[in-house]
């Protein structure tokens, strides 16, 4: 009783302090892409036009894994920024190192609970507290194609991988390289994780990657998601190591390449060039049902300083509300977190996008991404990242495969 009443106190102390000081809030995040840049300006502008100081802390390397490793290093010397793109479980991670403020005053005061989608809030909640802001909903699954290229070969988007696979084929025998792809850990898990779900379907994909259940990890499906890698493995082109996912993007505009299997961010590296979904670039899920998502959000550090305060209800509050989710998804190449958002000026595959997910969030097959922390914890996706980019860069067996991710998983757990 007594600790519920000394939280109350607290929380309406802060909001009483902080509205006078001049917000302030140092960001740490790796949106660094043309696409990405573009979508955090907007945030940066809105905090700026209602009196905030924002300093910027960008780590580039996509997928967030260098940020994360600067924020540790932040946190362990004592002095946390204030405000971190962070996501998935380790949201919950940080809360129990009892490091993250709570902002369920400002989530209150802005009705977030009527806004956000269950499956949403969840994730934003550490012990019924709000711990983090929602930005937005990514999709994983997307295959992305040349339009001119697909259609100069008499090739149609794929809607099963057999057809993907002849479709590289045919590009190959025509000198394109048929995927984009950058070998960086996190890109191959990316580009695993979409043919996954197309080959394991929605309810293998939750029994391997959610509830990491040992017989479908060392099941025949998984092999065939090992085997369709190795045969993918053989459509990307020789200087694909390191290649920054950006990079590979802008092949498939240029028309060096075909296809990239990517998240939507990649649509936001589209758009930023000018290139218009539909004519130059096309937009398909990847062969299979479901939906991968990904859900960027902040959260906040428990800082001092009442300015620094200000700035983190500041931010809390923009990020939830209603322009900057509009504004800042049709450059992100998301779509909104908040369920009251008009879609009507968003394109195309953002449509698709929120169709495939109202319908997946009906059916049971809407699912947290792995390979970009919405699934699990960091050891244990960290572990069958391991193992994926292990055999995508050797000539590893899809047996040898399977028993090394089953093992790396009972060993992360
Ligand atoms: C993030 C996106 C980001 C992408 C590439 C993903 O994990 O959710 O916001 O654009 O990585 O860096």
């Amino acid at each position: 009783m007594k600790s519920v009443f000394f939280g109350a106190v607290s929380a309406t102390a802060l909001i009483a302090s902080a509205v006078h000081a001049e917000p302030q809030a140092e960001v740490l995040h790796w949106w660094t892409s043309g696409g990405e840049a573009k979508s955090v300006a907007v945030l940066q502008e809105e905090f700026a036009s209602k009196g905030g100081q924002w300093t910027d802390m960008p780590v580039a390397g996509g997928g967030g894994d260098a940020a994360m490793t600067a924020l540790r290093a932040r946190v362990l010397s004592g002095n946390a920024p204030t405000a971190v793109q962070l996501k998935g479980p380790a949201i919950q991670e940080w809360y129990e190192e009892g490091v993250l403020a709570d902002i369920s005053p400002v989530a209150e005061a802005q009705g977030w609970a009527d806004v956000l989608p269950a499956s949403i809030a969840g994730h934003m909640k550490c012990e019924g507290t709000w711990c983090a802001a929602p930005v937005n909903v990514h999709r994983v699954d997307w295959i992305w194609a040349n339009a001119d290229v697909l259609e100069a070969n008499g090739i149609e988007m794929p809607s099963t991988w057999d057809e993907f696979n002849a479709a590289a084929e045919k590009l190959q025998a025509a000198g394109i390289i048929p995927l984009a792809h950058g070998g960086q850990a996190w890109q191959d898990a990316t580009v695993f994780e979409a043919v996954a779900l197309g080959i394991l379907g929605a309810d293998g994909f939750r029994k391997a990657f959610v509830d990491l259940d040992m017989d479908t990890l060392k099941s025949d499906e998984m092999k065939a998601v090992f085997d369709q890698m190795r045969t993918m493995r053989g459509y990307v082109d020789d200087n694909f190591s390191g290649r920054d996912w950006n990079l590979a993007t802008a092949m498939v505009m240029n028309g060096e390449a075909a296809f990239q299997i990517m998240g939507d961010w990649a649509k936001g590296e589209f758009m930023a060039a000018g290139k218009a979904p539909g004519e130059d670039f096309l937009c398909a899920s990847v062969p299979g049902d479901g939906f991968l998502y990904n859900v960027d959000s902040f959260a906040m550090f428990d800082v001092d300083g009442d300015d620094k305060k200000a700035g983190q209800e500041l931010l809390a509050e923009l990020i939830v509300g209603q322009n900057f989710q509009k504004v800042f998804n049709l450059n992100k190449g998301s779509i909104p977190a908040r369920i009251d958002v008009s879609l009507e000026e968003f394109d195309s595959c953002a449509h698709l996008s929120a169709k495939d997910m109202g319908e997946s969030s009906d059916n049971g097959s809407l699912l947290p991404s792995y390979a970009h922390g919405m699934a699990l914890r960091g050891a244990q996706s960290g572990a069958i990242t391991d193992v994926v980019t292990a055999h995508f860069n050797s000539d590893m067996s899809s047996d040898e495969a399977v028993n090394m991710l089953a093992d790396a998983v009972a060993n992360s757990m």
